[in-house]
């Protein structure tokens, strides 16, 4: 085990999805909030943590050379890559990417390009995470709503317990050949990288998220962004 701090870290941003719920018209990731795409804030937040020496970008398979111009201005350390058909398989092609470019990585962080605003502590503590020995972690939330379970008639059948439930969002941070190994085994198209880490029978801890590192899915995701997430930095007492 590595003393912290001395881990090399790589990060794998699968950036290839078309953003048709958002429908912008262009790759969800190129789509302007106040002027700088989702990628480029996606790309900087994982930089600015200070803890990461190479990050490797899944793009549209039509568009690499897009996502590769976008990038340019915050210097070499993003790589891009022709994404897949689905998530899972742009993160396969960035994971062999990423060991090609740094062979000796130790940590790989799943951060999706959408999760623009996610701010840095909340990065820097997956990082940590997986520095300390955790093989698999991800960022969560409490389930605020009550969570009621539904028959196929949309009738209800139970109330859950939510105090045992928690939303997960990325980054999400594994020992780099934990996730190889889930990535190996895995079969059908998974949305959750901790998923397949999961049913490899891995442990997966957590670590506190942040409502800022919303998934911007919707027009309505997008509205808010432009109005609280991108105007105002994170209050310093609302941080993890
Ligand atoms: O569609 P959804 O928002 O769930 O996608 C999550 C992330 O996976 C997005 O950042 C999207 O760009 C990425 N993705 C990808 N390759 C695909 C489909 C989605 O990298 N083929």
């Amino acid at each position: 085990m590595s003393a912290p701090g001395s881990m090399r870290v790589v990060a794998l941003v699968p950036a290839a999805g078309s953003g048709r719920r958002l429908g912008a018209g262009v790759p969800k990731a190129l789509v302007p909030v106040l002027g700088e795409s989702l990628l480029v804030r996606a790309v900087r937040g994982l930089l600015n943590s200070g803890m990461i020496h190479h990050v490797v970008v899944a793009a549209p398979p039509e568009a690499p050379e897009e996502v590769r111009a976008e990038l340019n201005p915050l210097g070499p350390v993003a790589r891009v890559v022709p994404g897949g058909s689905d998530r899972t398989e742009s993160v396969r092609l960035a994971l062999a990417e990423a060991e090609r470019v740094v062979p000796d990585a130790g940590a790989v962080l799943v951060h999706d390009a959408a999760r623009a605003f996610t701010p840095v502590p909340v990065i820097q503590d997956v990082i940590r995470a997986v520095e300390g020995g955790a093989r698999a972690v991800v960022p969560v939330l409490p389930v605020a709503d009550t969570v009621k379970q539904v028959d196929s008639s949309q009738r209800v059948t139970a109330t859950v317990d939510r105090s045992h439930l928690r939303t997960v969002q990325t980054p999400q941070g594994f020992a780099v050949d934990t996730l190889r190994a889930a990535y190996d085994n895995a079969g059908d198209a998974a949305t959750d990288d901790a998923g397949l880490v999961e049913q490899a029978g891995e442990t997966v801890t957590t670590v506190p998220g942040h409502a800022h590192a919303l998934k911007i899915t919707t027009a309505f995701d997008l509205a808010i962004a432009e109005t609280v997430l991108a105007a105002e930095p994170v209050p310093e007492d609302d941080l993890p």
